[in-house]
This record gives C-alpha cells, structure tokens and sequence, in this order.
C-alpha cells in the first residue's frame, strides 16, 4: 500500500472513531433522511442556512465506517459554503468515486475528500461514500427522503 493510501485509510478510520459534527440541529431549515437499501443503514442530514451559506450541518445515524467518516468529512467540508459551492462538491464527490472525475487533474476543490477515491475499486463501497452527500443534496433541494437505490 503506498503511503498516501495509508495515510487516507488512517484519515478514514480516524472519522469514524471520531465522527464531527454528529449530532442533531434543533432549529434546522432543512433536513432529509437518506437509506442504503443494500445494508439497511441510514443517516439524517440537518442543515441550518444563513441566506445562501450554509452556517452549521449535521448528522445522525448508523452506518459502517465509510460512510460514517464520509459524513463526517463532508459536514466539515460544506459548512460555511454557498449553496452553489456545496452542489459543485457533491457533483465532483460523485464523479470521483463513480471515476468520472480524473483526480490527478487537480482542476477540483475536494482536498481531503480525495481520501475516497478508492472507493471506487470496490462498487458496494461507493454507496457507502456517497448515502451523505445524496442525503444533503435531497436536504439542501428540499427532498425530505432519499434512497442510494
Ligand atoms: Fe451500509 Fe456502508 S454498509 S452504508
């Protein structure tokens, strides 16, 4: 395994020992409620907005490690940006793990996101990564239920 591999699963690992931001937004403007039919698993996504900004993002709910510290990083990554700003996030979360997005470009804002570009290697693992971000895309657009189905 090379080293920024590890260092990735290392960051993957640490996410979700220690997920951020995992908690419930009482005062919520947006929340949605997203499920992997595929496991069962399920999150919910809490959004409190300043006029186009994203001001706090939360998450609560049970999931295997992947997707617990993907939700996690992306709470991390979407709080404070625009509405414009999260929907690019998510559109190239969603080509990169689906391998549509070439990383190695480096013409993409997702940093530390990039931790799961491996993911793709393992189709299963993709819903996993992306049950967050579809959940804040349906919170974020006023779908109050999706599923990765
Ligand atoms: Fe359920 Fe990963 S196994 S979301």
């Amino acid at each position: 395994m090379s080293d920024l591999n590890e260092l990735y699963q290392e960051t993957i690992l640490e996410h979700n020992k220690n997920p951020r931001n995992f908690r419930e937004i009482e005062d919520a403007d947006q929340t949605a409620l997203g499920n992997n039919p595929l496991c069962g698993d399920a999150l919910q996504i809490f959004v409190k907005m300043d006029g186009e900004r994203v001001a706090d993002v939360a998450f609560k709910g049970s999931g295997c490690a992947i997707s617990k510290a993907s939700a996690s990083m992306m709470t991390q990554a979407v709080k404070g940006k625009t509405l414009g700003e999260a929907d690019k996030l998510f559109e190239e979360f969603h080509r990169m793990v689906t391998g549509e997005l070439d990383i190695e470009a480096g013409a993409d804002d997702l940093g530390k996101l990039r931790a799961f570009a491996g993911v793709l290697e393992f189709p299963a693992r993709v819903k996993c990564a992306s049950l967050s971000w579809h959940t804040l895309n349906a919170a974020l657009h006023g779908e109050g239920e999706i599923s990765t189905e």
